[in-house]
């Protein structure tokens, strides 16, 4: 196949077929939902070294490349994914992808790709509406209002906490950029923060060390009273504090940290406070649901990613803050310019991201929005809330099921309690359920007891579906005893 090929049409039929079975089979749910096989048994089903080799994949024989790919990855669109935190994705947002891949515009620079940029601004301006950080201004009016915040996308929360953390960093230590860090400045998270915060930490020559944890208690939130004792700490010791970060919500739970007492708390010692929300913020969305964040409001800055909660496909998340001068100091500390150029038409990103050459991933997020409406979205993450509520309702009614507590976004972690309470068996019942293929979940320690976890992510996902999957457990359990 050549791109500029008459080929390049019949190969997206053919795979366009293709796909129409794999995504009705999958959503069928009657095929397995995996098929895990050794790394290099599949390198020769796919024949890799044939096909680098030798080339010459086109529309009539792309399948054979093509259907074994497909038969060996993971069907998030089977009911039965229950599984990690990542999109069941639209397919609004694959159009989205697909369109990106014919003509790939890097839109950091606004006249790289005018349209993207403009959808990437309209979408963050989105965001920070749903937060309250839009005051002024419809999320089509891109000029500097005083009191608006900003923000921009990156490839994934991971990405958008290092976003964070580099500002705030700027904010307190302005001289890092240029001298390196200062050793005293610290950064105090939840015991339990995702371990991007860590890993951000140590990837900005901070040390991870300089990662001060707080006690969680014994859900994994963070606590308050304990926040308190970490700052006096910290101050007494001579350490400049350069952010707290709280987790909205902790990814092993799904459980929300009390961001408004924190945010309080982090008001009173006028520290930076940064709300991990890749998962949660998308509770923003729900008149229901939203209370679990309140607070975030009085943040600093905060992560939101939309491939999970907000139906599009890998990776994208915006990194929003409060205040636009803060996102100035990120990637330099000159600040010698506005949030954009007013000479230039538009205004380039690049200024205020990792990457130089930047895709356009808001504008997945924008075919999900513009398919489904806010209204859609709101309803869809209210509805994997409740359903999520529904299936601990009915574990903690089960005599052999047990949910050490009660959910509070899509998450629910829950073991099998009947036969052996050991950490082992839990796992050995997570990994017989996975090799089987029937059902896709997780597994997780919290302080130290493994459970089995689950996050109703799909759309597709009811609570017979969850059913099904005891009685698989419960199968399997009693066979790992006898
Ligand atoms: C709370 C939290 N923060 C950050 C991340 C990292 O996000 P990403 O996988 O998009 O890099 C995750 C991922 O699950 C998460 O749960």
């Amino acid at each position: 196949m050549r791109s500029d090929s008459h080929d390049f049409h019949a190969i997206i039929q053919v795979v366009n077929d293709a796909l129409q079975s794999y995504l009705s089979e999958s959503k069928i749910g009657e095929i397995k939902i995996g098929n895990q096989v050794p790394a290099s048994n599949l390198a020769d089903k796919l024949q890799v070294k044939k096909w680098i080799s030798e080339g010459g994949l086109n529309s009539q024989n792309v399948r054979e490349f093509l259907d074994p790919y497909l038969k060996h990855s993971q069907r998030m669109h089977h009911p039965h994914y229950i599984g990690h935190q990542v999109s069941v994705p639209h397919l609004a947002s694959g159009v989205s992808d697909f369109i990106h891949g014919a003509i790939n515009n890097p839109m950091a620079i606004y006249e790289m790709g005018p349209s993207a940029a403009v959808i990437e601004k309209a979408m963050v301006n989105w965001l920070l509406s749903k937060v309250g950080w839009l005051p002024h201004g419809d999320i089509t009016e891109f000029s500097d209002i005083e009191g608006n915040g900003t923000g921009v996308f990156t490839h994934g929360g991971s990405m958008a906490n290092l976003t964070a953390l580099l500002a705030a960093r700027a904010k307190v230590s302005p001289e890092a950029w240029n001298e390196g860090n200062d050793p005293d400045v610290i950064v105090i998270g939840s015991d339990v923060a995702h371990y991007s915060v860590e890993r951000a930490i140590s990837i900005m020559g901070m040390g991870k060390n300089n990662l001060w944890k707080v006690a969680v208690d014994k859900d994994e939130r963070m606590i308050p009273d304990e926040l308190e004792r970490e700052i006096a700490a910290a101050r007494s010791a001579g350490k400049k504090i350069m952010c707290v970060v709280a987790n909205a919500c902790a990814t092993s739970t799904g459980l929300y940290d009390p961001i408004e007492q924190i945010a309080l708390i982090c008001q009173r010692h006028d520290v930076w406070f940064h709300v991990d929300g890749a998962h949660g913020a998308s509770a923003l969305l729900c008149p229901s649901e939203k209370h679990f964040m309140k607070g975030a409001e009085l943040a600093n800055s905060m992560i939101w990613d939309t491939h999970k909660m907000l139906r599009t496909t890998t990776l994208a998340a915006a990194v929003l803050f409060k205040d636009p001068n803060d996102m100035l100091g990120a990637f330099q500390q000159k600040g010698s310019y506005l949030f954009h150029d007013k000479e230039n038409l538009g205004f380039d990103l690049m200024p205020y991201t990792i990457e130089c050459t930047k895709a356009p991933l808001a504008t997945k997020l924008f075919w999900v929005l513009a398919a489904e409406g806010e209204k859609g979205l709101s309803d869809f993450v209210q509805g994997r809330y409740e359903v999520t509520r529904e299936m601990h309702d009915w574990f903690v009614d089960q005599e052999d099921f047990e949910c050490p507590y009660y959910p509070e976004a899509n998450i629910l972690c829950f073991r099998y309690s009947k036969l052996d309470q050991s950490n082992a068996y839990q796992l050995n019942i997570r990994n017989n359920l996975v090799t089987k293929g029937n059902f896709y979940i997780t597994s997780t320690e919290i302080a130290n007891v493994r459970y089995l976890r689950m996050t109703v992510i799909n759309p597709d996902t009811d609570v017979n579906h969850i059913k099904a999957l005891a009685q698989e457990i419960r199968a399997i359990a009693t066979g790992l005893v006898h």
